[in-house]
């Protein structure tokens, strides 16, 4: 939900035809944890696709050749455990009684009888071995390689009505089938027929397809109808509670970043795509892992942040590129991203395998706290991502974006550990062995990735730095008037469209979202001059709920951050416990001190970290929550 915090009534008729409204006073708290609990998302998903590795040309001799390697292999064992079926298995829809109908031609185990076509041959032959099944649809009436044209010969036949194979109209129907009668465990449900179907599509205006006018206007947030998409986003969710009585489903959202979706899909889904598709480019890999790095309070468990599949063996990645190979994968690892492998399996090397099935780069993935990695050092060059695990040790990823050899240095403060004190790391990729004290200089190669565990002295001993639990908290309220594009992301060339326009644009609305160890627009945390190493970034007018079982006391120095705007208006700091208002500061201007703000939780189980603003700036206000902590 977005707030708007309307300084005039001029102002208030001017956006008043926004697509966002202020509701009652979201700022209130609940006592209640938000963001999405169904489905089966604890971890973030492992397993195969069919998309990046075969595109639109998939059989079912492809998906169980695929499937079978990843039971020989040992990536089973691993992990990986989905083996999804993408856009290009359907045929059409029976018009008369609106059922799907399987491309037999390719799914020849799909024609059970003479005329229905069922997937759950090939599912039951799926779960026989193990594994999990996945399907693909999309939210409108027609699919991504209609809308844009790709794919035409395994595109859907038949009339414009036979063609309509996505869930529009259907959504009860298809999941029933898809889940009920045909036992699949996982759906990724694609955005294209909102988004392109409108009056302007060249195969619309032939009448192959029927015109839907777009909910989705990628360039333009004001032209979305995000009310409308989150409706038929929530129907499919509540179909899948439905068909599911075992809860036993994982629910992919596939509107690449657009529609706001980084602020209400975690309400929704189990994951969610930050950006359009990967392709097997460096340039391209940098994008999507950007639309997803800055964003660690934005995932947790049951819901993650989806920057797009893995292409591990291809192109930049493929065998003559083992460093990026292995970056691609050790990034998606401490991103809590799915590791959905995207590479025909049948071709992959031993090496390709080794990659793909390291065990400790899995288990940072898989670890049960579920902390997206956070920034510890960002810049255009070289990154440090660190991830605080559950048994409080970390993962730390040194990583080089360029093609250049880099010398860096980590130090004792990336890492929230005492300069004092000795810090063991072990190579993931090298398994070997080494300590430092204070800081510690390496070279990383270009392209290259050094990801180590580290165990330390830890600087706050006994608690935990909110910014070290991204995990434990949910941003129920950004304080974001209006959606920007976040222009922090590597801005690649998009390579079904080459340079074949004036450059590429910032997209993907979540500028200004709450942040980890950054104020909202990625500046240094800093009230009255006072920098904070650690803390919570978030705009006024911000509500966030963070689990607080198994501490006592929550802790920090509040005050408006010097990175906002000299207006004179004030904010307030509140800390509720399951509800109850346990502390609040003062209402404070821009170059107030820092002042502690402590508090006894009792152990509440939902803590709420909520700022007010007094309603006179026309801009977001940023304020800080610096050193924020939970402790014993
Ligand atoms: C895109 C989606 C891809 C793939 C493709 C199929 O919209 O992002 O991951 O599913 O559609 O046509």
């Amino acid at each position: 939900m977005i707030r708007l915090h309307l300084p005039t009534l001029a102002a208030a008729c001017a956006l008043a035809a926004l697509p966002f409204s202020a509701g009652a006073d979201e700022l209130d708290p609940t006592g209640e944890w938000s963001a999405y609990g169904g489905g089966q998302a604890p971890l973030p998903p492992m397993g195969w696709n069919s998309w990046n590795a075969f595109y639109h040309d998939i059989d079912e001799e492809k998906v169980l050749a695929s499937a079978q390697i990843i039971l020989d292999s040992g990536l089973a064992d691993a992990g990986y455990r989905y083996v999804n079926i993408d856009d290009g298995w359907w045929l059409k829809r029976d018009t008369d009684t609106g059922r799907m109908v399987i491309r037999t031609a390719t799914f020849p185990s799909a024609a059970t009888d003479s005329d229905r076509t069922s997937f759950r041959p090939l599912t039951d032959r799926l779960h026989a071995m193990g594994l999990k099944a996945g399907i693909y649809s999309d939210i409108g009436r027609n699919s991504c390689g209609q809308t844009f044209g790709h794919g035409n010969a395994n595109n859907p036949a038949g009339t414009a009505a036979e063609r309509e194979v996505g869930l529009y109209d259907h959504i009860d129907q298809d999941i029933a089938l898809y889940f009920g009668e045909w036992g699949f465990d996982y759906i990724k449900v694609d955005g294209c027929g909102i988004r392109g179907m409108g009056a302007d599509n060249p195969n619309v205006q032939k009448g192959i397809y029927r015109e839907v006018t777009p909910l989705i206007d990628f360039d333009s947030i004001a032209k979305t109808d995000v009310p409308a998409v989150k409706d038929l986003f929530a129907q499919v969710g509540q179909a899948l509670v439905k068909h599911n009585p075992d809860g036993d489903f994982l629910y992919s959202l596939c509107i690449w970043g657009s529609a706001n979706v980084r602020s209400w899909g975690k309400e929704y889904g189990n994951i969610s795509r930050t950006s359009e598709d990967i392709a097997p480019y460096w340039g391209r890999m940098l994008h999507n892992l950007d639309s997803a790095s800055r964003r660690a309070l934005y995932a947790q468990p049951g819901n993650w942040n989806d920057p797009d599949m893995l292409f591990v063996g291809t192109g930049d990645f493929d065998t003559d590129h083992p460093a990026e190979a292995r970056s691609h994968f050790s990034l998606w690892a401490m991103l809590n991203a799915p590791l959905i492998i995207g590479y025909d399996l049948r071709k992959a090397t031993p090496e390709q395998l080794a990659i793909l099935g390291n065990r400790e780069l899995i288990a940072l993935n898989q670890d049960p706290a579920g902390n997206q990695a956070v920034l510890a050092y960002d810049t255009e060059d070289v990154q440090f991502f660190v991830k605080t695990l559950a048994d409080g040790t970390k993962a730390v990823a040194l990583f080089n974006r360029t093609a250049t050899q880099m010398p860096v240095t980590l130090t004792a403060d990336h890492l929230k550990y005492a300069a004092d004190g000795q810090i063991a790391l072990t190579d993931l990729w090298s398994g070997e062995a080494s300590s430092f004290t204070g800081e510690q200089e390496f070279t990383l190669a270009p392209h290259e990735t050094r990801v180590f565990r580290a165990a330390g002295t830890r600087a706050l001993p006994g608690g935990m730095y909110l910014s070290e639990m991204p995990g434990r908290i949910n941003v129920a309220e950004e304080g974001i008037d209006f959606p920007e594009p976040d222009p922090m992301i590597h801005r690649a060339i998009v390579p079904w469209q080459n340079t074949r326009s004036n450059g590429e644009r910032p997209r993907y609305t979540g500028w200004g979202g709450a942040r980890a160890d950054s104020s909202p627009y990625g500046q240094m945390l800093r009230v009255a001059d006072r920098e904070f190493l650690t803390g919570i970034g978030v705009l006024a007018n911000s509500r966030l709920e963070v689990r607080g079982d198994g501490f006592r006391r929550f802790s920090a120095m509040v005050g408006r951050d010097d990175s906002g705007p000299d207006d004179g208006s004030r904010v307030r700091f509140e800390v509720y416990g399951d509800g109850k208002l346990l502390g609040a500061s003062e209402w404070m201007g821009l170059a107030e001190p820092a002042k502690p703000l402590s508090v006894d939780t009792g152990g509440a189980a939902i803590v709420e970290l909520v700022v007010r603003g007094d309603g006179k700036t026309a801009r977001p206000v940023p304020v800080t929550w610096g050193d924020a902590a939970l402790l014993p």
